[in-house]
């Protein structure tokens, strides 16, 4: 018998519902609808995310969001077999709804509920696009909580082989575009203003280059950044696109080349790319460049499902059960993992 599987992602600021059938035996997971209200516009007035705003606004759109995908694939609340929910990391009382909504559903329905890593579900988002890759893969993971990159050799299996000793890659984007006026979220308007700019207009530092390890460290090159601006003052205006586009290059830089260190130190021909900033074009072009000359494939989640969405939950929630590592419960304590 297949699984009906609703995922509710609610941890940031994108409230994210989406249902996926689970066939019997061990065909992909199909995602059927998903639907997405992003919180963006309310928030940039404040140059972030504002904690409060973002719970209340998840009350506001995550019933509305289920109806919708419920009706784009034809189904009904009682067709549903298993709830899924993001159970952190993340806003606690962002969480807090995703779980209380999944929980309360789930005991309305008399059927089981499974907590999800948000993590995982970006890990796993690319298995939803057209052309799914295979395990083992070597995987990096930039969001904008967490910069990792992961030896994948199945569901669950997971080994960090480095991870950011500070600021994740996200955040570096965040920040730096902060520092330069150009708003929230700082990664696709940073990349924007980039378009425009010399990517060796300013020397930055690729911190952790050369360490031999495949650890991030980000917090120095935002250090630079605000340095560098200082510097400009009156003239960072006209140099917003130079300063933008070498803080892209300078990230960019650092993720690609640690990444193929993974890969030859591990001996693997796949990686995959997931998490928000697996949006950036350069990122993607550079990657795809360097895993060209090295014979390596390399896949990513479609470009609307980078970033935080209910599909890769339910996406997640699919794959645990079908692995084996997961029995969903009756159990509709909602005890969410803010960290
Ligand atoms: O995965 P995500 O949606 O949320 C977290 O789990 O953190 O990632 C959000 C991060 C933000 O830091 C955002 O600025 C960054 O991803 N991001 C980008 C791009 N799109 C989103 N960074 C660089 N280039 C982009 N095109
Ligand atoms: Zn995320």
């Amino acid at each position: 018998m297949s699984l009906l599987i609703l995922g509710i992602e609610s941890s940031c600021d994108e409230t994210g519902v989406a249902l996926v059938r689970l066939p019997e035996g061990g065909a992909v997971p199909q995602l059927l609808s998903h639907a997405l209200h992003s919180q963006i516009e309310m928030h940039q007035a404040y140059g972030g995310v504002v904690p409060e705003l973002a719970s209340r606004d998840h009350i506001r759109r995550v019933l509305p969001l289920t109806e919708a995908v419920l009706a784009e694939s034809g189904k009904q609340l009682a067709d549903i077999d298993v709830v899924a929910f993001t159970r952190g990391p993340g806003l606690a009382g962002a969480l807090l709804v995703g779980a209380g909504v999944a929980c309360a559903l789930g005991a309305a329905l008399d059927k089981p509920v499974l907590g999800i890593h948000h993590l995982e579900g970006h890990l796993l988002s690319p298995f939803l696009s057209a052309d799914p890759p295979e395990f083992p893969f070597v995987a990096l993971l930039v969001s904008g909580g967490h910069t990792q990159l992961m030896r994948v050799d199945g569901v669950g299996a997971y080994e960090i082989l480095g991870e950011t000793i500070d600021d994740a890659a996200g955040e570096a984007f965040d920040k730096s575009a902060k520092l330069m006026g150009l708003g929230y979220p700082g990664g696709p308007a940073l990349s924007r203003r980039a378009q425009d700019g010399d990517p060796k207009a300013f020397k930055l530092p690729r911190p952790l280059l050369h360490s031999g390890d495949l650890d991030f460290s980000f917090a120095g090159l935002k250090t630079a950044v605000l340095t560098q601006a200082k510097k400009l003052g009156d003239e960072l205006p006209a140099r917003t696109a130079d300063l933008a586009a070498s803080t892209e290059a300078a990230i960019v830089d650092v993720l690609v080349r640690k990444t193929m260190t993974a890969l030859k130190q591990t001996g693997m021909k796949r990686v995959v790319v997931a998490g928000g900033v697996g949006a950036n074009r350069l990122l993607r072009e550079q990657l795809n460049q360097a895993c060209a000359q090295m014979k390596v494939r390399v896949h990513y989640p479609e470009l609307h499902l980078c970033t935080d969405n209910g599909a890769m939950i339910a996406m997640a929630a699919a794959m645990r059960i079908q692995s084996g590592r997961e029995q969903p419960a009756r159990h509709y304590a909602f005890d969410v993992k803010p960290r």
